[in-house]
């Protein structure tokens, strides 16, 4: 796979300080990896003063290493009576640990309990972003794997505090240069502060030349000085309108759906500090298409790594993460056969997914298969309404059920939601629309980008093969635990039709019957369930804010943004997968919090793609000859 992480090499033969033979460096002063942290960093920064009495502080680190500044970071703010009520660790890292490692370095932590919790939340090493969640979300790490030359240009996000921890500018140049030093700055406003160890002259004249006040202070063990600053620029460049927060003041919220995406969103703003409402036409949550009895969650692999296989991954490795903290009983592992590529072009990401010849993948299934296959370790199968009201109920919103929304109308505060009488339901300076294929009518413009597709799935209450794991190829197959299973399922675009289908239970039973290798499907009574998917054309969901009045930029980020309000929708085959982390996104981009996604990624789940590729396609047809 393009892009893949290269673990650290750690030499731990000096208990007292681990080294890294590639940059011929040690990961901290011999003096104590915390002692170290606590000066240099959290004091040079200011720490714990300056985020008392604040909503939320972030901190951006260059190099995560062993973790210790983090875990020092993190112990700091759960000692402190007056601390922040929200702490975000942002850090980058181009060589991450393997989790034995990890562990390995932590073993004899001054800080035990909190270095356990991070080896336990540790993520398989795949490019990108990924969000661990403590202390029931207050504290989160938002861990970017990949060359933080690359991955600093490509997050979004305004810092209070930088920490520059990149092993010595002597041995490691890369990381004290003025490109990253300029990227770095990018993520300052006035009053953002700096800390390292390091006095290195270049860094200095740099960071002066970006708008900081460099000055020194005393520094740790046997280091007479360290580098802080403080970000004073003469002119503070203009912000790309089209990233700015949509409700950054808002305290509370509105989320129209209560299925998986309305859920998610509810669960991220209320632990953003949010008092939310969701509200919905049907009398119980996730009756629509989150009601199905089971389904599937799972990444996706392509060979180039590109934004579906990229979104795909962070989405479903942030829904294995949720659903564990959550503690919702779920299937865990997924096979997904791959009809296409032979074992030998299959290339693994390891710990997030396996590639399987035919007879291994077999052994799995427990039948014999003619294909190779994917084995998602960390996929697996749940019940998305449970998950739907587990994350409802841990969000703590309040439920407005059997309430039907017809229309909004945009206010000086926000956004009214109407009845079909015109009757004012519900008054909120932040709206999500969360609502499903249910809430075409509300999305203006935008739906005509949307297709709404019917799906039937079967229930077979005695099946002659049960998978031993969930498995996807053509149709997919999940075991009740009761001896049957549920297979499925069926695609009709624009099909409205709500009654089980004779025809489309024998076309699930037919794949479901090539899937297990039988001769023959199974016949079994009319059972199963429809349901409905919204999905936009490019099969990515939609995540963002909608456009203002007045004229379209041609490009996103410069595009300004209708306030208060945010679409989290186009769930498609995929809303298990995608719900959380699509939740964590909708918070962020509402917020101004760190977004868990890089800059691409914002740009290819942004509810206006399509809008933009219609203008720029209309203006290269009117250019001349
Ligand atoms: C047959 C089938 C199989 C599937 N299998 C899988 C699978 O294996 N894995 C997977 O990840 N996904 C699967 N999906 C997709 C998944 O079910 C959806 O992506 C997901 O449920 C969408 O969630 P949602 O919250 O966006 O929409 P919904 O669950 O439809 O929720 C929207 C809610 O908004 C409410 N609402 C809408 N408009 C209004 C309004 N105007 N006023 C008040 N309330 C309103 C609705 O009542 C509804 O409760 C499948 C879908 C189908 C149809
Ligand atoms: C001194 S260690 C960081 C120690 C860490 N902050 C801690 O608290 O344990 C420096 C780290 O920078 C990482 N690094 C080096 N070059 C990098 C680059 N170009 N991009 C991202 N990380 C890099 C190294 O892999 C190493 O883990």
């Amino acid at each position: 796979m393009k892009a893949a992480i290269t673990p650290a090499e750690v030499d731990f033969s000096d208990p007292g300080a681990p080294a890294a033979p590639a940059y011929r460096d040690v990961y901290h002063a011999r003096a104590g990896a915390l002692g170290q942290a606590r000066h240099v960093f959290l004091g040079g920064n200011g720490l714990p003063g300056r985020w008392q009495g604040r909503d939320r502080f972030v901190v951006l680190e260059t190099g995560f290493g062993l973790g210790n500044n983090f875990l020092a970071t993190w112990d700091a703010w759960r000692q402190d009576a007056a601390r922040c009520e929200r702490l975000v660790f942002v850090s980058v890292e181009k060589h991450p640990l393997r989790r034995e490692d990890l562990a390995r370095a932590h073993a004899g932590s001054e800080l035990p309990g909190l270095a356990a919790q991070l080896v336990e939340r540790w993520p398989p090493l795949t490019p990108g972003l990924h969000t661990l969640a403590f202390e029931g979300g207050r504290v989160e790490l938002l861990l970017g794997l990949g060359d933080a030359r690359t991955l600093l240009r490509e997050l979004v996000l305004e810092a209070d505090a930088l920490y520059l921890d990149g092993f010595a500018p002597a041995r490691n140049p890369e990381m004290w240069d003025e490109w990253l030093l300029k990227s770095l700055a990018r993520h300052a406003r006035p009053g953002t502060t700096v800390a390292t160890w390091s006095i290195n002259r270049p860094m200095r004249r740099a960071l002066a030349a970006l708008g900081f006040e460099v000055g020194l202070a005393p520094g740790f063990a046997s280091k007479p000085e360290m580098t802080v600053a403080r970000h004073a620029p003469r002119h503070q460049p203009q912000r790309p309108v089209g990233r700015e927060p949509l409700a950054p003041r808002a305290c509370e919220a509105v989320v129209l759906g209560a299925g998986l995406a309305g859920a998610a969103c509810a669960l991220a703003l209320s632990r953003a500090g949010l008092a939310c409402t969701v509200i919905d036409a049907l009398a119980a949550p996730a009756q629509a298409s989150s009601g199905n009895p089971a389904g599937l969650f799972h990444g996706t692999v392509n060979p180039d790594d590109g934004p579906h296989a990229r979104f795909n991954r962070a989405a479903a490795l942030a829904t294995q993460a949720l659903l564990a903290e959550l503690g919702l009983p779920h299937r865990h592992g997924l096979l997904r056969l791959e009809t296409r590529l032979a074992r030998a072009q299959m290339q693994e990401a390891p710990g997030y997914v396996q590639a399987l010849d035919a007879e291994a993948a077999s052994k799995l299934a427990g039948t014999a298969l003619t294909h190779p296959a994917w084995f998602y370790p960390g996929g697996g199968a749940v019940d998305p309404a449970a998950y739907a009201r587990a994350m409802l109920d841990a969000s703590g919103a309040a439920l407005r059920l059997n309430t039907a929304v017809a229309a909004l109308r945009e206010t000086d505060q926000g956004w009214q939601l109407l009845d079909a009488d015109g009757r004012v339901v519900a008054d909120t300076p932040l709206l999500v629309l969360a609502g499903g294929h249910g809430q075409l009518a509300l999305l203006g413009e935008l739906a005509a980008d949307l297709v709404v597709q019917r799906g039937q799935l079967t229930h077979l209450p005695a099946a002659p093969w049960c998978p031993a794991v969930p498995i996807a190829g053509d149709g997919y197959a999940i075991a009740d635990g009761r001896g049957g299973l549920w297979c499925g399922a069926t695609t009709q675009d624009g099909d409205l039709d709500p009654a089980l289908r004779e025809a489309d239970q024998a076309d699930n039973l037919a794949r479901y019957a090539r899937l297990a290798g039988l001769a023959q499907p199974p016949q079994a009574p009319l059972a199963g369930r429809v349901g409905w998917r919204l999905i936009a054309p490019d099969r990515l969901p939609l995540i963002g804010g909608l456009a203002a009045p007045g004229p379209r930029a041609d490009q996103l980020r410069l595009q300004p943004r209708r306030p208060g309000l945010v679409v989290c929708s186009g769930f498609a085959s995929r809303g298990i997968s995608w719900a959380a982390l699509a939740g964590r996104l909708t918070a962020a981009l509402a917020l101004g919090l760190p977004r868990p996604l890089e800059a691409e990624l914002l740009d290819a789940v942004d509810p206006l793609r399509f809008a933009l590729r219609r203008a720029r396609r209309t203006t290269i047809a009117a250019l001349p000859g």
